[in-house]
Protein backbone atom coordinates (compact mmCIF):
# COMPACT_ATOMS: atom_id res chain seq x y z
CA UNK A 1 0.00 0.00 0.00
CA UNK A 2 1.82 3.69 -1.06
CA UNK A 3 1.62 5.88 1.54
CA UNK A 4 -0.48 9.68 1.02
CA UNK A 5 2.03 12.05 0.27
CA UNK A 6 1.75 15.50 -1.54
CA UNK A 7 3.94 15.81 -4.49
CA UNK A 8 4.05 18.98 -4.43
CA UNK A 9 4.22 21.65 -1.72
CA UNK A 10 0.95 23.01 -3.25
CA UNK A 11 -0.75 19.47 -2.54
CA UNK A 12 -1.55 19.67 0.73
CA UNK A 13 -3.30 17.79 2.98
CA UNK A 14 -6.91 19.03 1.85
CA UNK A 15 -5.43 18.04 -2.08
CA UNK A 16 -4.41 14.59 -0.38
CA UNK A 17 -7.62 14.30 1.38
CA UNK A 18 -10.06 14.97 -1.37
CA UNK A 19 -8.41 14.79 -4.76
CA UNK A 20 -6.17 12.01 -4.49
CA UNK A 21 -6.62 8.14 -5.08
CA UNK A 22 -5.00 7.70 -1.72
CA UNK A 23 -7.27 9.53 0.20
CA UNK A 24 -10.76 9.18 -0.27
CA UNK A 25 -11.45 9.15 3.63
CA UNK A 26 -14.63 9.83 5.27
CA UNK A 27 -13.91 12.06 7.78
CA UNK A 28 -11.32 14.04 9.58
CA UNK A 29 -11.92 15.30 12.97
CA UNK A 30 -9.38 18.10 14.54
CA UNK A 31 -9.40 18.80 17.94
CA UNK A 32 -8.35 21.43 20.09
CA UNK A 33 -8.49 21.96 24.05
CA UNK A 34 -6.02 25.30 24.97
CA UNK A 35 -6.78 24.46 29.01
CA UNK A 36 -4.76 20.92 28.83
CA UNK A 37 -3.08 22.00 25.82
CA UNK A 38 -4.57 18.93 23.70
CA UNK A 39 -4.03 18.55 19.83
CA UNK A 40 -5.39 15.76 18.07
CA UNK A 41 -6.10 14.30 14.69
CA UNK A 42 -9.04 11.78 14.09
CA UNK A 43 -9.22 10.41 10.70
CA UNK A 44 -11.52 8.09 9.46
CA UNK A 45 -10.69 6.56 6.36
CA UNK A 46 -13.98 3.68 5.82
CA UNK A 47 -16.99 2.92 7.89
CA UNK A 48 -17.53 0.51 4.95
CA UNK A 49 -17.70 -2.68 7.16
CA UNK A 50 -18.63 -0.99 10.48
CA UNK A 51 -17.42 1.21 12.74
CA UNK A 52 -13.14 2.62 12.65
CA UNK A 53 -11.24 1.02 14.61
CA UNK A 54 -7.91 1.86 15.12
CA UNK A 55 -4.91 3.09 17.83
CA UNK A 56 -4.25 6.46 18.95
CA UNK A 57 -0.57 7.53 18.09
CA UNK A 58 0.87 9.88 20.82
CA UNK A 59 4.01 11.38 19.15
CA UNK A 60 6.25 14.55 18.60
CA UNK A 61 5.84 15.09 14.89
CA UNK A 62 7.65 17.69 12.75
CA UNK A 63 5.03 19.53 11.22
CA UNK A 64 1.20 19.36 12.27
CA UNK A 65 0.79 18.81 8.67
CA UNK A 66 2.92 15.48 8.75
CA UNK A 67 0.65 14.82 12.12
CA UNK A 68 -2.29 14.71 9.92
CA UNK A 69 -0.58 12.84 7.10
CA UNK A 70 -0.14 10.03 9.69
CA UNK A 71 -3.32 10.11 10.49
CA UNK A 72 -4.20 9.43 7.37
CA UNK A 73 -2.45 7.35 6.36
CA UNK A 74 -2.33 5.03 9.38
CA UNK A 75 -6.18 4.90 9.13
CA UNK A 76 -6.11 4.09 5.85
CA UNK A 77 -3.95 1.02 6.82
CA UNK A 78 -6.14 -0.35 9.76
CA UNK A 79 -8.98 -0.67 7.04
CA UNK A 80 -6.72 -3.01 4.80
CA UNK A 81 -5.97 -4.58 8.14
CA UNK A 82 -9.63 -4.41 9.75
CA UNK A 83 -11.73 -6.13 6.68
CA UNK A 84 -8.82 -9.05 6.28
CA UNK A 85 -9.01 -9.41 10.14
CA UNK A 86 -12.97 -10.48 9.07
CA UNK A 87 -13.69 -7.55 11.32
CA UNK A 88 -16.92 -5.79 11.18
CA UNK A 89 -15.02 -2.47 11.54
CA UNK A 90 -13.82 0.08 8.99
CA UNK A 91 -10.58 1.92 9.23
CA UNK A 92 -9.75 4.77 11.58
CA UNK A 93 -7.06 6.39 13.48
CA UNK A 94 -5.86 9.37 15.85
CA UNK A 95 -2.73 11.12 16.90
CA UNK A 96 -2.12 13.19 19.52
CA UNK A 97 0.16 15.80 19.10
CA UNK A 98 3.15 16.58 21.05
CA UNK A 99 5.80 14.59 23.24
CA UNK A 100 4.06 11.70 25.38
CA UNK A 101 6.55 12.43 28.31
CA UNK A 102 5.85 15.73 28.86
CA UNK A 103 2.98 16.72 27.60
CA UNK A 104 0.40 13.89 28.74
CA UNK A 105 -1.78 14.45 31.82
CA UNK A 106 -5.24 12.89 33.06
CA UNK A 107 -6.65 16.12 32.04
CA UNK A 108 -5.58 15.99 28.41
CA UNK A 109 -6.63 12.69 28.33
CA UNK A 110 -10.15 13.22 29.71
CA UNK A 111 -10.77 16.29 27.61
CA UNK A 112 -9.39 13.47 24.32
CA UNK A 113 -12.24 10.85 25.60
CA UNK A 114 -14.87 13.97 25.20
CA UNK A 115 -13.91 14.57 21.54
CA UNK A 116 -14.42 10.99 20.90
CA UNK A 117 -17.75 10.44 23.14
CA UNK A 118 -18.66 13.17 20.39
CA UNK A 119 -18.23 11.13 17.11
CA UNK A 120 -21.03 9.14 18.90
CA UNK A 121 -19.31 5.48 18.23
CA UNK A 122 -18.38 6.16 14.58
CA UNK A 123 -14.45 5.83 15.85
CA UNK A 124 -13.70 3.37 18.44
CA UNK A 125 -10.15 3.81 19.84
CA UNK A 126 -7.22 1.69 21.33
CA UNK A 127 -3.85 2.02 21.81
CA UNK A 128 -0.86 2.91 19.82
CA UNK A 129 3.16 4.28 19.76
CA UNK A 130 2.96 6.32 23.01
CA UNK A 131 -0.74 5.42 24.50
CA UNK A 132 -0.86 2.18 27.19
CA UNK A 133 -3.72 0.35 28.90
CA UNK A 134 -3.62 2.76 31.83
CA UNK A 135 -4.13 5.91 28.95
CA UNK A 136 -7.21 3.75 27.69
CA UNK A 137 -8.55 3.19 31.39
CA UNK A 138 -8.71 7.02 31.55
CA UNK A 139 -9.94 8.11 28.23
CA UNK A 140 -12.86 5.66 28.94
CA UNK A 141 -13.88 7.22 31.20
CA UNK A 142 -15.33 9.83 29.09
CA UNK A 143 -16.02 7.61 26.03
CA UNK A 144 -17.54 4.38 25.56
CA UNK A 145 -15.87 3.51 22.21
CA UNK A 146 -12.60 2.90 24.03
CA UNK A 147 -10.87 -0.19 23.77
CA UNK A 148 -7.48 -1.67 24.99
CA UNK A 149 -8.18 -1.08 28.72
CA UNK A 150 -7.07 -2.88 31.48
CA UNK A 151 -8.94 -6.87 32.54
CA UNK A 152 -10.08 -4.61 35.80
CA UNK A 153 -11.84 -2.15 33.56
CA UNK A 154 -13.38 -4.40 31.32
CA UNK A 155 -10.67 -4.54 29.04
CA UNK A 156 -8.40 -7.43 27.18
CA UNK A 157 -5.04 -6.07 28.68
CA UNK A 158 -1.89 -6.99 26.50
CA UNK A 159 -2.78 -7.42 22.70
CA UNK A 160 0.78 -8.95 21.98
CA UNK A 161 -0.09 -12.60 23.10
CA UNK A 162 -2.77 -12.64 20.28
CA UNK A 163 -0.72 -10.49 17.87
CA UNK A 164 2.01 -13.91 18.87
CA UNK A 165 -0.33 -16.18 17.99
CA UNK A 166 -1.32 -14.91 14.52
CA UNK A 167 2.30 -14.47 13.84
CA UNK A 168 2.54 -18.29 14.18
CA UNK A 169 -0.70 -18.77 12.09
CA UNK A 170 0.78 -16.87 9.62
CA UNK A 171 3.81 -18.83 9.56
CA UNK A 172 1.86 -21.87 9.67
CA UNK A 173 0.45 -21.16 6.45
CA UNK A 174 3.66 -19.98 4.48
CA UNK A 175 4.88 -23.50 5.67
CA UNK A 176 2.20 -25.32 4.46
CA UNK A 177 2.49 -23.67 1.12
CA UNK A 178 6.33 -23.29 0.86
CA UNK A 179 7.24 -26.89 2.54
CA UNK A 180 3.60 -28.54 2.02
CA UNK A 181 3.18 -29.01 5.74
CA UNK A 182 1.54 -26.52 8.30
CA UNK A 183 4.37 -26.42 10.71
CA UNK A 184 7.59 -25.33 11.48
CA UNK A 185 9.20 -28.52 12.99
CA UNK A 186 12.49 -28.71 11.89
CA UNK A 187 12.98 -25.19 10.31
CA UNK A 188 15.23 -22.84 11.38
CA UNK A 189 13.16 -19.13 12.01
CA UNK A 190 15.63 -16.51 12.85
CA UNK A 191 13.14 -13.39 15.24
CA UNK A 192 15.02 -10.27 15.25
CA UNK A 193 13.44 -8.39 18.25
CA UNK A 194 11.91 -9.91 21.53
CA UNK A 195 10.21 -7.62 22.95
CA UNK A 196 6.32 -8.30 24.28
CA UNK A 197 5.77 -9.78 20.79
CA UNK A 198 8.77 -11.85 20.06
CA UNK A 199 9.10 -13.59 22.95
CA UNK A 200 5.85 -15.12 22.78
CA UNK A 201 6.48 -15.81 19.23
CA UNK A 202 9.17 -17.98 20.15
CA UNK A 203 7.51 -19.87 22.81
CA UNK A 204 4.93 -21.21 20.01
CA UNK A 205 7.90 -21.94 17.30
CA UNK A 206 10.11 -23.91 19.88
CA UNK A 207 6.67 -25.64 20.97
CA UNK A 208 5.96 -26.19 17.44
CA UNK A 209 9.75 -27.88 17.23
CA UNK A 210 12.09 -25.55 15.60
CA UNK A 211 15.46 -24.30 15.95
CA UNK A 212 15.27 -20.82 17.15
CA UNK A 213 17.67 -18.14 16.71
CA UNK A 214 17.29 -14.70 17.84
CA UNK A 215 18.49 -10.92 18.00
CA UNK A 216 17.62 -8.06 19.73
CA UNK A 217 19.33 -4.57 20.81
CA UNK A 218 18.65 -5.47 24.46
CA UNK A 219 21.00 -8.05 26.29
CA UNK A 220 17.92 -8.79 28.98
CA UNK A 221 15.15 -9.22 26.54
CA UNK A 222 17.73 -11.93 24.52
CA UNK A 223 18.70 -13.56 28.00
CA UNK A 224 15.04 -13.58 29.13
CA UNK A 225 14.17 -16.08 26.22
CA UNK A 226 17.84 -18.22 26.25
CA UNK A 227 17.05 -18.30 30.08
CA UNK A 228 13.49 -19.96 29.28
CA UNK A 229 14.57 -21.60 26.37
CA UNK A 230 18.57 -23.07 26.66
CA UNK A 231 18.51 -24.74 22.81
CA UNK A 232 17.73 -21.01 21.71
CA UNK A 233 20.88 -19.58 20.31
CA UNK A 234 20.91 -15.56 20.24
CA UNK A 235 23.62 -14.00 17.51
CA UNK A 236 24.86 -9.76 17.79
CA UNK A 237 22.68 -7.99 15.75
CA UNK A 238 19.47 -8.28 12.91
CA UNK A 239 22.47 -8.09 10.23
CA UNK A 240 24.14 -11.55 11.61
CA UNK A 241 20.37 -12.64 11.88
CA UNK A 242 19.71 -12.37 8.21
CA UNK A 243 23.05 -13.84 6.86
CA UNK A 244 22.55 -17.00 9.12
CA UNK A 245 21.48 -19.83 7.52
CA UNK A 246 17.48 -19.25 7.97
CA UNK A 247 14.28 -21.22 6.61
CA UNK A 248 12.33 -18.39 8.11
CA UNK A 249 13.03 -14.68 8.49
CA UNK A 250 10.71 -12.76 11.44
CA UNK A 251 10.86 -9.18 11.53
CA UNK A 252 9.24 -8.20 15.28
CA UNK A 253 11.30 -5.28 16.45
CA UNK A 254 10.87 -1.78 14.15
CA UNK A 255 9.11 -0.61 10.56
CA UNK A 256 11.19 -0.53 7.17
CA UNK A 257 12.89 -4.38 8.11
CA UNK A 258 12.94 -4.72 4.46
CA UNK A 259 15.11 -2.52 2.60
CA UNK A 260 17.31 -3.30 -0.45
CA UNK A 261 20.39 -4.96 0.98
CA UNK A 262 17.97 -7.07 3.49
CA UNK A 263 16.48 -8.79 0.68
CA UNK A 264 19.72 -8.96 -1.43
CA UNK A 265 21.57 -10.45 1.85
CA UNK A 266 18.55 -12.61 3.05
CA UNK A 267 19.39 -16.38 3.09
CA UNK A 268 15.25 -17.32 4.55
CA UNK A 269 13.02 -18.34 1.79
CA UNK A 270 9.64 -17.28 3.51
CA UNK A 271 9.43 -13.59 5.46
CA UNK A 272 6.70 -13.67 8.16
CA UNK A 273 7.20 -11.25 11.30
CA UNK A 274 4.54 -8.95 13.12
CA UNK A 275 6.58 -5.67 12.87
CA UNK A 276 4.20 -2.90 11.42
CA UNK A 277 5.25 -1.63 7.36
CA UNK A 278 8.25 -4.24 6.87
CA UNK A 279 8.33 -2.90 3.31
CA UNK A 280 10.89 0.37 3.34
CA UNK A 281 9.58 1.20 -0.13
CA UNK A 282 6.88 0.46 -2.57
CA UNK A 283 8.79 -1.91 -4.90
CA UNK A 284 10.57 -4.27 -2.22
CA UNK A 285 7.53 -6.70 -2.81
CA UNK A 286 8.47 -7.35 -6.10
CA UNK A 287 12.08 -7.93 -5.55
CA UNK A 288 10.90 -10.75 -2.66
CA UNK A 289 9.09 -12.68 -5.00
CA UNK A 290 11.78 -12.02 -7.67
CA UNK A 291 14.12 -13.68 -5.28
CA UNK A 292 12.08 -16.52 -4.74
CA UNK A 293 11.60 -15.24 -1.09
CA UNK A 294 7.78 -15.86 0.61
CA UNK A 295 6.29 -12.97 2.12
CA UNK A 296 3.53 -13.23 4.15
CA UNK A 297 2.27 -9.64 4.44
CA UNK A 298 2.65 -7.70 7.70
CA UNK A 299 -0.76 -5.75 8.25
CA UNK A 300 -2.55 -9.71 7.66
CA UNK A 301 -0.23 -11.98 10.31
CA UNK A 302 0.21 -8.97 12.82
CA UNK A 303 -3.58 -8.34 13.04
CA UNK A 304 -4.54 -10.66 16.63
CA UNK A 305 -3.90 -7.32 18.41
CA UNK A 306 -6.58 -5.85 16.69
CA UNK A 307 -8.74 -8.48 16.58
CA UNK A 308 -7.99 -8.86 20.86
CA UNK A 309 -9.17 -5.20 20.99
CA UNK A 310 -11.81 -5.43 18.94
CA UNK A 311 -13.65 -8.41 20.84
CA UNK A 312 -13.26 -5.71 24.29
CA UNK A 313 -17.19 -4.43 22.32
CA UNK A 314 -18.57 -7.61 23.09
CA UNK A 315 -17.29 -7.96 26.25
CA UNK A 316 -13.61 -9.60 26.35
CA UNK A 317 -14.19 -13.54 25.66
CA UNK A 318 -9.85 -14.86 25.26
CA UNK A 319 -11.12 -17.85 23.95
CA UNK A 320 -13.48 -16.59 20.85
CA UNK A 321 -10.88 -13.89 20.06
CA UNK A 322 -8.11 -16.57 20.08
CA UNK A 323 -10.75 -18.59 17.75
CA UNK A 324 -10.83 -15.44 15.22
CA UNK A 325 -7.27 -14.99 15.55
CA UNK A 326 -7.00 -18.89 14.27
CA UNK A 327 -8.00 -17.92 10.84
CA UNK A 328 -4.68 -15.14 10.09
CA UNK A 329 -4.20 -19.22 9.23
CA UNK A 330 -6.90 -19.59 6.36
CA UNK A 331 -6.48 -15.88 5.38
CA UNK A 332 -2.74 -15.82 4.49
CA UNK A 333 -3.11 -18.99 2.18
CA UNK A 334 -5.45 -17.36 0.47
CA UNK A 335 -3.71 -14.17 -0.40
CA UNK A 336 -0.70 -16.72 -1.23
CA UNK A 337 -3.24 -18.41 -3.73
CA UNK A 338 -4.86 -15.26 -4.90
CA UNK A 339 -1.13 -14.06 -5.34
CA UNK A 340 -0.53 -17.10 -7.61
CA UNK A 341 -3.68 -16.50 -9.42
CA UNK A 342 -3.06 -13.11 -10.19
CA UNK A 343 0.87 -13.50 -11.00
CA UNK A 344 1.45 -10.69 -8.36
CA UNK A 345 3.06 -10.79 -4.82
CA UNK A 346 1.20 -11.16 -1.60
CA UNK A 347 1.14 -7.80 -0.32
CA UNK A 348 -0.51 -6.55 -3.35
CA UNK A 349 -3.19 -9.94 -3.24
CA UNK A 350 -3.88 -8.63 0.24
CA UNK A 351 -4.42 -5.56 -0.64
CA UNK A 352 -7.15 -6.43 -3.75
CA UNK A 353 -8.75 -8.93 -1.31
CA UNK A 354 -9.12 -6.58 1.31
CA UNK A 355 -10.69 -3.59 -1.38
CA UNK A 356 -12.88 -6.11 -2.27
CA UNK A 357 -14.29 -7.13 0.77
CA UNK A 358 -14.69 -3.45 1.18
CA UNK A 359 -16.18 -3.06 -2.02
CA UNK A 360 -18.93 -6.00 -1.12
CA UNK A 361 -20.13 -4.44 1.84
CA UNK A 362 -20.60 -0.98 0.21
CA UNK A 363 -22.77 -2.51 -2.89
CA UNK A 364 -25.90 -1.63 -3.47
CA UNK A 365 -27.80 -1.23 -0.35
CA UNK A 366 -32.10 -1.63 -0.09
CA UNK A 367 -33.08 2.07 0.01
CA UNK A 368 -35.43 3.25 2.68
CA UNK A 369 -38.77 3.20 2.77
CA UNK A 370 -39.83 7.07 2.32
CA UNK A 371 -41.28 8.62 5.17
CA UNK A 372 -45.08 8.83 4.70
CA UNK A 373 -46.14 12.72 4.02
CA UNK A 374 -48.15 13.42 7.17
CA UNK A 375 -52.28 13.80 5.83
N1 LIG B 1 2.13 -5.44 20.50
C1 LIG B 1 1.21 -5.71 19.58
O1 LIG B 1 0.13 -6.21 19.90
C2 LIG B 1 1.49 -5.43 18.12
C3 LIG B 1 0.42 -5.56 17.21
C4 LIG B 1 0.67 -5.37 15.85
C5 LIG B 1 1.97 -5.03 15.43
N2 LIG B 1 2.99 -4.91 16.36
C6 LIG B 1 4.32 -4.54 15.86
O2 LIG B 1 5.23 -5.57 16.21
C7 LIG B 1 6.52 -5.01 16.49
C8 LIG B 1 6.96 -5.42 17.89
O3 LIG B 1 6.00 -4.94 18.82
P1 LIG B 1 6.19 -5.17 20.39
O4 LIG B 1 4.90 -4.81 21.01
O5 LIG B 1 6.76 -6.53 20.63
O6 LIG B 1 7.28 -4.06 20.72
P2 LIG B 1 8.41 -4.10 21.83
O7 LIG B 1 8.93 -2.73 21.93
O8 LIG B 1 7.93 -4.79 23.07
O9 LIG B 1 9.51 -5.08 21.19
C9 LIG B 1 10.36 -4.70 20.17
C10 LIG B 1 11.73 -5.31 20.48
O10 LIG B 1 12.59 -5.03 19.39
C11 LIG B 1 13.84 -4.67 19.89
N3 LIG B 1 14.56 -3.90 18.88
C12 LIG B 1 14.44 -2.57 18.59
N4 LIG B 1 15.28 -2.26 17.58
C13 LIG B 1 15.90 -3.39 17.23
C14 LIG B 1 16.87 -3.69 16.24
N5 LIG B 1 17.36 -2.77 15.42
N6 LIG B 1 17.32 -4.97 16.16
C15 LIG B 1 16.84 -5.92 16.99
N7 LIG B 1 15.93 -5.70 17.94
C16 LIG B 1 15.46 -4.44 18.06
C17 LIG B 1 13.55 -3.92 21.17
O11 LIG B 1 14.67 -3.88 22.04
C18 LIG B 1 12.37 -4.72 21.72
O12 LIG B 1 12.83 -5.75 22.59
C19 LIG B 1 6.35 -3.49 16.30
O13 LIG B 1 6.71 -3.16 14.97
C20 LIG B 1 4.86 -3.28 16.49
O14 LIG B 1 4.40 -2.14 15.80
C21 LIG B 1 2.77 -5.11 17.68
Amino acid sequence: MTDVRPTTEAEGVLHTLFRSDLGGHEQVVLCQDRETGLRAVVAIHSTALGPALGGTRFHQYASDEEAVLDALNLSRGMSYKNALAGLDHGGGKAVIIGDPETVKTEQLLLAYGRFLASLGGRYVTACDVGTYVRDMDVIARECRWTTGRSPENGGAGDSSVLTAFGVFQGMRAAAKARWGEPTLRGRRVGVAGVGKVGHHLVEHLVEDGAEVVVTDVRADAVERVTARHPRVTAVADTDALIRTPLDVYAPCALGGALDDATVAALTATVVCGAANNQLAHPGVEKDLADRGILYAPDYVVNAGGVIQVADELRGFDFDRAKAKATRIYDTTLAIFERAEADGIPPAAAADRLAEQRMAEARGPRTPEVPHQSRP
